[in-house]
């Protein structure tokens, strides 16, 4: 057992205990941050005189050998090592013997970790962000695609006012987009670098903690080391963000469900995405769509499992947080995943136009139409509304829609209906008279204003 705290004990760990307390099955993913953190490190202790130039040229030269040989395979993060840190220094110094050693003067492996996961984190908002880009890149060309292609907007499931479906995918858009920037508002506000923090309380080297943390592409160092070592902040922050985008995703994938019904039939998923039945041969299944929605509950389990896990803790760093990263990690490639996949349904996918404009002129969705038609007619709204009622229950009867009931029936009820009726409730006019900002007749500036958001990311 590689250990690097063996001087002050006279007996081995137990095996069973060192197997509990070892990270490095997992923490092994920070290898490249715990490299590059040393690397910087090391140079700030050279530059503040605290290591020769000679120890520092080892040092260095030590590290990107194993940064090497770990990215060529030739060495396996594996064997007897409690954490990926113990290991970089292991191996650094049976590669270069004595300036080894000195890699750790004024740090701790509290900062280390502290300063590895904020370094991952950093670079996984990134890779995020880029994914919610490629997203909603797809989501406006479909605006785009399908700017006047109506279908029934809902609210209960029920058939509610026509919309288009530049308008429904309009909605996501501004969901992934708020997605997208509450990352980059996250990353604003961790990039703060906790390396110089040491155990808990400084040290008493004479640090150049800025210096560390501009090589790193920090903003500053952080202003408190107990925190410094001790704030998971930040991780919380990504995972309920990350929560977040996986229930927009969960959301759209349960329209998707709805959608690729037989019933529906609204959406036609590409074969490539989806799956069939070992029974049933006329099945063509939305599984992406229902994996995504079921793979949600991974990530709000990591962000509410990870409050707990920090919520008793006093300062400063307790082993507890080490249980911050397996669950992290799979919370970030399940919603990396899903963002992904989500990607490439959507993109594969085609839509029905036919099915939805049918289906937005059944089910009286152009009902408030007509009652805003007889307002503009001089009609209080609350009489209107209950005139369109009647008319409502008289199509009922009748099994017919709106728009084929006789211009009699309309004036049996109220006579202040005319032949242009028919206009003022077909589902052209139903959606293009919603001009105001937001609303689906006012989609084409919303698309451009979509691309130009794009454009600049
Ligand atoms: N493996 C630890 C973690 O993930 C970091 C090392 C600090 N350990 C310690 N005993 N002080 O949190």
């Amino acid at each position: 057992m590689a250990q690097l705290w063996g001087g002050r004990f006279t007996k081995e760990t137990d095996a069973l205990v060192y197997a509990f307390n070892a990270s490095l099955r997992f923490d092994r993913r920070l290898f490249r941050q715990d490299v590059l953190g040393s690397k910087a490190h090391v140079k700030m202790l050279a530059k503040q005189g605290i290591l020769t130039e000679e120890e520092k040229d080892a040092i260095l030269l030590g590290l990107d050998q194993i940064l090497r040989e770990v990215e060529d395979g030739t060495l396996k993060i594996e064997g007897e090592y409690e954490d990926i840190h113990s290991f970089v220094e292991a191996c650094l110094t049976e590669r270069i013997g004595e300036p080894g050693k000195k890699l750790h003067t004024g740090r701790s492996r509290n900062d280390q970790v502290a300063l590895d996961m904020r370094l991952y984190i950093r670079d996984e908002i990134d890779q995020t962000a880029q994914l919610l880009k490629e997203l909603l890149t797809v989501i406006c060309g479909i605006m785009e695609t399908h700017l006047t292609t109506c279908m029934p907007g809902f609210t209960h499931l029920q058939k509610a006012q026509p919309v288009t479906v530049a308008h429904h995918f309009g909605a996501y858009f501004e969901m992934f987009k708020r997605d997208r920037e509450r990352l980059m508002s996250i990353r604003s506000r961790m990039n703060i670098c906790p390396l110089g923090s040491g155990a808990l309380a400084g040290t008493t080297y004479p640090l150049d903690r800025e210096y560390t943390a501009s090589l790193l592409g920090f903003d500053g160092a952080s202003e408190n080391s107990m925190d410094g070592v001790s704030d998971r902040d930040y991780v919380l922050e990504f995972l309920n963000s990350l929560a977040i985008t996986m229930m927009h995703l969960s959301r759209l994938s349960e329209e998707i469900i709805i959608w690729n019904s037989n019933e529906y039939r609204f959406i036609e998923l590409d074969d490539t995405f989806a799956t069939g039945s070992s029974i049933m041969p006329q099945k063509k299944n939305p599984d992406i769509a229902e994996l995504i929605r079921g793979k949600t509950g991974r990530v709000f389990g990591a962000a509410q499992s990870l409050l707990v896990t920090m919520k008793g803790l006093p300062l400063a760093y307790n082993k507890d947080m080490q249980e911050d990263k397996e669950m992290t990690f799979d919370a970030i490639d399940t919603a990396k995943g899903c963002i992904s996949l989500m990607t490439g349904m959507l993109s594969s996918s085609s839509f029905n136009a036919e099915r939805m404009e049918a289906s937005a002129m059944n089910g009286f969705a152009n009902a408030t139409d007509a009652a805003d038609y007889l307002v503009r007619k001089g009609v209080p709204f609350r009489d209107a509304h209950g005139i369109i009622g009647r008319l409502v229950l008289t199509c009922i009867e009748k099994s017919c829609r709106m728009d084929d009931l006789p211009l009699e029936e309309y004036r049996a009820v109220c006579p202040r209906f005319d032949e242009d009726i028919y206009d003022a409730i077909s589902l052209k006019s139903c959606v293009e008279r919603r001009k105001t900002k937001g609303a689906p007749g006012a989609m084409a500036e919303a698309v451009e204003r979509a691309k130009t958001y794009l454009a600049g990311l």
